[in-house]
Order: C-alpha cells, then sequence, then structure tokens
C-alpha cells in the first residue's frame, strides 16, 4: 500500500471480528515500529501485548472497576469533559456523530453505558497493545515519542489487514491492569491499543472523522 493511501485508510476501528491476529503478525508491527523516530533516540516506549484469557480477564476487571465506580487514575491527565474552543467544538462533533451511528440518542442512559463498556473491553479485540514508559521519566517529551510509535503501530497494522483503535480510556484504571498483567507500578500507561481484524459490519465502520483544512491551521511564509 502507498504511504499515501495508507495514511489516508487508517482511522479509529471500534467493532473488530473475533479472529485471533498472530503473535508473530504482532510481533513483525511492533518491530517494524520501533523504527519510528525519538528524541536523542532515547526509545523511551515499553509495550505489553495481551490476548486470550489474560485479554478477557482484564474486561471483565475494567468492567468490574467501572461498575464498582472506581475513581479514574490514568497514567496522563484525564482531559477536561468539555475542551476550551476550537477543540470543544471538534470533540463534539465526533460524539454526536458516533452516536448518531450508533443510534444512542441524547437521552439514552443505558445506550451511553453499553458504548463505554464496549470501549473498556477494547471494543472486543483480539488482542491490546499497552504502550507504557518508565514513570522515572519525567520528560514529557516522552510523549512525542510514543504518538510517532503508535502512529506508526496504527500504519503499520493496514499492512497486515489490521485495524486499531488507540484508546485512552482503558488506561482509567491502572491497577486492575497491574494486578492483570504484573506491570509494576514503575510504569506509567500512556495509551491502550486495541487491534484487530475490523467487523466491517460495525455501525460505526462507515465512520470518518472530520479535519480541519490545513490553510486554517498553517502560516505560510516566502513561498512568493
Ligand atoms: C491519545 C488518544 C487517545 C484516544 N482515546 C480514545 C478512546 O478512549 N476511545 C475512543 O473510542 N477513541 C479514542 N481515540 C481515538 C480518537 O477519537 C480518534 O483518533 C479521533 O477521533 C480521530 O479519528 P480517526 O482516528 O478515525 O482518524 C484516541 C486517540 C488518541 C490519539
Amino acid at each position: 500500500m502507498d504511504i499515501l493511501e495508507a495514511v489516508k485508510a487508517r482511522k479509529s476501528i471500534r467493532g473488530f471480528k473475533p479472529d485471533p491476529v498472530p503473535k508473530e503478525t504482532l510481533q513483525q508491527i511492533l518491530e517494524s515500529a520501533v523504527r519510528a523516530p525519538s528524541a536523542n533516540n532515547t526509545q523511551p516506549w515499553e509495550f505489553v501485548v495481551l490476548t486470550g484469557k489474560v485479554l478477557d480477564d482484564l474486561r471483565g476487571a475494567n468492567l468490574e472497576a467501572f461498575s464498582n465506580r472506581t475513581p479514574a487514575n490514568p497514567g496522563i491527565p484525564i482531559p477536561p469533559e468539555r475542551w476550551g474552543e476550537p477543540y470543544g467544538g471538534r470533540q463534539v462533533a465526533l460524539g454526536i456523530a458516533l452516536f448518531r451511528l450508533l443510534r444512542i440518542g441524547e437521552d439514552d442512559r443505558e445506550g451511553k453505558v453499553a458504548w463505554t463498556e464496549k470501549g473498556l473491553r477494547f471494543f472486543d479485540a483480539p488482542a491490546v497493545i499497552f504502550l507504557c514508559v518508565d514513570k522515572s521519566d519525567q520528560d514529557i517529551v516522552y510523549l512525542f515519542d510514543c504518538g510517532a510509535v503508535a502512529q506508526t503501530i496504527a500504519l503499520v497494522a493496514l499492512r497486515f489487514g489490521l485495524g486499531t483503535c488507540l484508546q485512552r480510556h482503558v488506561t482509567y484504571y491502572p491497577e486492575a491492569i497491574r494486578k492483570v498483567t504484573g506491570l509494576p507500578a514503575s510504569k506509567r500507561i500512556l495509551v491502550g491499543i486495541a487491534i484487530g481484524y475490523p467487523d466491517t459490519d460495525c455501525p460505526t465502520y462507515k465512520f470518518q472523522s472530520e479535519r480541519e483544512p490545513v490553510d486554517n491551521i498553517t502560516t505560510w511564509l516566502g513561498f512568493d
């Protein structure tokens, strides 16, 4: 796949087929993705990759934490309920578009809870990659590096017919993750990446998120 096609084809996938993803495929994806750039080649990223029973255990632990109203305690700060402008408008547009496709109305509390739970189940993906850094790494520059490796994972996954969804939400209960995976408290969990073969019948599959036109956000200098 041409690089431009791949960048355009990548989108968040929020419904997966149950087919397992071979370990060798996930390994190849990670081996390619770690070619991503990082500040001073520090490569601060670490991965925890889950599938099968251990992943099912984590789905259960996440749902339990949610139903017990466990306070969220993610590795990176929780964003505001509504961002300031211009981001808040984009955030709301995303929610409206997804809920419309899912036929979840504004007052449909049950529908919203079910969707939240689906997210906490990693959208039923057959595998998940947690992206972590060492907690001793206090320099926020690692967020750039980990963003680069996360996007590279998402792009390389396409090469194997796989879809991905970066999920901040699944890091809200790190104690559940640590309990199931044995990940020590010295590691900060940044994001989970649900990965699997896209369920093209899922209502959200056809969703294409909007982008601000580049000319609205770019200052061009010295070109004429
Ligand atoms: C750091 C980060 C965290 C995200 N967390 C979630 C999440 O918890 N749940 C979710 O459904 N999507 C999540 N997303 C996906 C974004 O909603 C998505 O990338 C954005 O709406 C653009 O859509 P696209 O990925 O389809 O192009 C996250 C993306 C990023 C970069």
